[in-house]
């Protein structure tokens, strides 16, 4: 048997669009208020795309970002991995517009899908591609464009959703390397998919006026639910992964989370008995911007200094699946 290959991420980038929403600007659209939205959310903002900016040219931002992280061109990637739940199109892969747009040459394309869980997910499958030792550069792109599946007549979801993309150069190359992937956890509990979707649109219900009348091609959440399933399977993906790499809560200088609701954050910190402080959030400016969100957030936290070398963190995410996951990481830089 081969020995496995140590991963690293190369480098990492991240892309919010222009373009800020904030509470009162929501308060405008739908029946909320500021109060209500910090209160019961955090959020005080959040990025929205503009009209003519599609999922992939997030994911082009961003991967631009990572690869310029890395220190490499596109000439040196192999394959390129999209998490989205709001592709370009239903198909191809929007990881082929990615490629079509960086003018990169010939290399694998594909997207997975895996909700707010995805950059846990990418790195999983990037890293495997790593391991098996065929691949030397994997870019990884966690964009999502959720406004363009947002209900903006429901209050419930609307205020909770933005855009952004994270990027990462996942390879086998640890020289100048932002973070070695120490180890990676990843579940789902399919038994709640209908309790974050989008129900048509799809072989299910294919698109009709009907559907279109019945606004059933906009993102659907059961809230209490969610969050309650949240917090547990996160807290499950910590325990799951800390107990797979032998280390402790206690070990880590960071802990970044999924970024959808500081009160589901708060919760799993009292669950790992850690002050909030170790828990790095952007969802104040950013909203929940679903697959990207891990990524930006790691990003934002890198940028500002808030990672030493030899520094352990980790990420952890829940999403549409139900997914979850969490990943242990080394800080090289
Ligand atoms: O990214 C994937 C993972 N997603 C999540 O983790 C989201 C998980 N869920 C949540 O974060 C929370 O459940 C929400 C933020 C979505 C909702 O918070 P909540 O504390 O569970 O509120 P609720 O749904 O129980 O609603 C409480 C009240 C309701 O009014 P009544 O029935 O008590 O009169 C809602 O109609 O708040 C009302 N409400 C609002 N009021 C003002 C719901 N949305 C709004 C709003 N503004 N935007």
């Amino acid at each position: 048997m081969r020995e496995k290959k140590r991963v690293f991420v190369r480098g990492i980038g991240s892309y919010l669009p222009d373009r800020v929403l904030t509470n009162g600007d929501m308060e405008k659209i739908v029946d909320t208020s500021d109060e209500w939205i910090v209160s019961r959310t955090g959020i005080r903002e959040r990025h929205i795309a503009a009209a003519n900016q599609v999922t992939s040219d997030l994911a082009v931002e961003a991967a631009t970002a990572a690869m310029n992280n890395a220190g490499i061109g596109v000439g040196e990637v192999d394959a390129i991995i999209v998490t989205t739940v709001t592709p370009d199109v239903a198909f191809p892969a929007t990881a082929c517009f990615v490629q079509q747009k960086l003018g990169m040459g010939n290399c694998p394309c594909m997207d997975m899908e895996a909700g707010c869980s995805g950059v846990i997910y990418g790195l999983e499958l990037a890293a495997g591609l790593v391991q098996w030792g065929r691949y030397r550069n994997i870019l990884l792109v966690a964009a999502d464009k959720l406004s363009s599946v947002t209900d903006w007549t429901d209050r419930s979801t609307c205020v909770l959703l933005a855009d952004g993309a994270s990027g990462f150069i996942v390879g086998g190359e640890g020289e100048g390397a932002a973070a070695e992937l120490l180890g990676n956890h990843i579940a789902a509990d399919g038994s709640g998919a209908e309790f974050l979707w989008m129900p048509a649109g799809g072989s299910r219900l294919p698109a009709t006026e009907t559907t279109v009348v019945e606004r059933q091609h906009f993102l659907k959440m059961n809230g209490k639910e969610v969050f309650k399933r949240a917090v547990k399977g996160m807290a499950a993906a910590v325990d799951q992964l800390f107990s797979n790499c032998q280390v402790t809560a206690d070990q880590m200088r960071l802990f970044i989370p999924h970024q959808a609701n500081l009160r589901i954050i708060e919760a799993i910190a009292e669950y790992l008995n850690l002050p909030l402080e170790r828990f790095w959030t952007v969802l104040q400016r950013t909203g929940n911007t679903s697959s990207a969100s891990v990524g930006i957030a790691w990003d934002d936290a890198a940028r500002k200094g808030q990672l030493q070398r030899g520094d352990l963190l980790t990420l952890v995410a829940f999403g549409a699946g139900l997914t979850s996951g969490a990943a242990l990481l080394r800080w090289m830089r």
